[in-house]
């Protein structure tokens, strides 16, 4: 009892703190400060040590939240619902639907759409309670900063359709699967750094090896994907980056790469199949070849990095762990495995 009335205090004060240095700061500068209205900053724009001052605050506000909601409410307090609002914006488009400095009432927005407006009444509500829209007067509904965001930014748009169709039903089916499949392991992210000629493997659209390419330029980027990533992708002029078609469950055929490169794509796959591209690479990989792999870790636990090892081990012993490197406030990593 003790411990936990000191620990709230101590929260509390935590968070005073950190937001009172973001504040100074935004105030300093004549930054905007943070607001759901339609006009406000989509970036608060802070420097790494606020950032990590913006972190605590979302941390510490979390656990206080929990430690005051008390253990009967974080049993039955599910928020199983928080993602059907934006379900429902991402289906119907609602974002495009409302004018960016208007407002549309509710019954016209239902029948532009075609659905019942009481329905989605109830469905808006929660998401103007997650600051998603605004209800500036009764039976009206505008855009708040984040609802606008997903109006004007379409890869904000594709995030949350990818998020809500996608992401969302997939925790539901985890443990079935797991009972199904009982061997199934959620497999790790990988990624590459280093010099010379590097393949990105599953590298989609590119925007990593644009990266590498633009802070590294003596690299020489390979893009390997699927066909139609590649059909839709284009090289950048002054860029050492080409696209290739590869599926990189197939045999790798260019030899002479000094890296290859994981970066979010192996997350989907069990890891036989993680297994199955490492050893794709086998017949052109060079001794002490450096393979850097970006694993995503969001709590940074070393028991993902003992999976890891272990897909690399069972693809084959002769990859070796390197190391890894966590940057201060990232939920990346860059594991390295040679191939000795
Ligand atoms: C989650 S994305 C990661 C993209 C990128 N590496 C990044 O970090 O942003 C996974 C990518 O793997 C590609 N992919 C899936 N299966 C593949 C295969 N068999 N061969 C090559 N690429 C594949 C997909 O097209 C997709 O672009």
């Amino acid at each position: 009892m003790l411990a936990a009335s000191y620990r709230i205090a101590e929260l509390a004060a935590e968070i005073e703190k950190q937001t009172q240095r973001i504040d100074n700061y935004l105030t300093s500068k004549s930054f905007p400060h943070p607001s759901f209205d339609v006009g406000g900053p989509v970036d608060l724009s802070l420097p790494p040590d606020l950032k990590y001052s913006r972190a605590a605050v979302l941390r510490t506000t979390q656990e206080l939240n929990d430690l005051l909601q008390g253990p009967e409410n974080l049993i039955f307090n599910h928020q199983h619902n928080r993602l059907v609002h934006l379900k429902l914006i991402s289906h119907f488009d609602l974002a495009n639907k409302i004018p960016i400095h208007g407002e549309i009432s509710f019954k016209n927005l239902a029948a532009t759409v075609g659905v019942d407006r009481a329905a989605l009444i109830r469905i808006l509500h929660l998401g103007i309670v997650c600051h998603m829209f605004k209800e500036p007067r009764l039976g009206m509904i505008a855009h708040s900063t984040a609802s606008r965001q997903i109006a004007e930014d379409p890869l904000a748009a594709s995030w949350v359709g990818a998020n809500v169709d996608e992401m969302w039903p997939a925790p539901a089916k985890t443990v079935d699967a797991l009972v199904k499949w009982p061997q199934a392991e959620e497999p790790n992210q990988a990624a590459t750094i280093p010099s010379g000629t590097v393949i990105d493997l599953g590298g989609s659209h590119g925007d990593a090896a644009f990266a590498l390419a633009r802070k590294y330029p003596s690299l020489r980027l390979i893009v390997q994907e699927l066909p139609e990533v590649v059909t839709n992708s284009q090289e950048e002029e002054d860029l050492d980056v080409k696209f290739m078609v590869h599926d990189f469950f197939e045999e790798q055929l260019v030899k002479a790469t000094d890296v290859y490169l994981y970066r979010w794509n192996l997350h989907n796959w069990p890891d036989k199949y993680c297994i199955k591209t490492l050893r794709a690479l086998i017949p052109v990989l060079k001794r002490w070849q450096m393979d850097l792999t970006m694993l995503k870790i969001g709590n940074a636990k070393e028991q993902d990095l003992d999976e890891l090892k272990l897909v690399f081990q069972d693809a084959d012993p002769r990859f070796a762990f390197k190391g890894m490197m966590q940057s201060e406030g990232s939920k990346l990593a860059i594991i390295e495995f040679t191939w000795e």
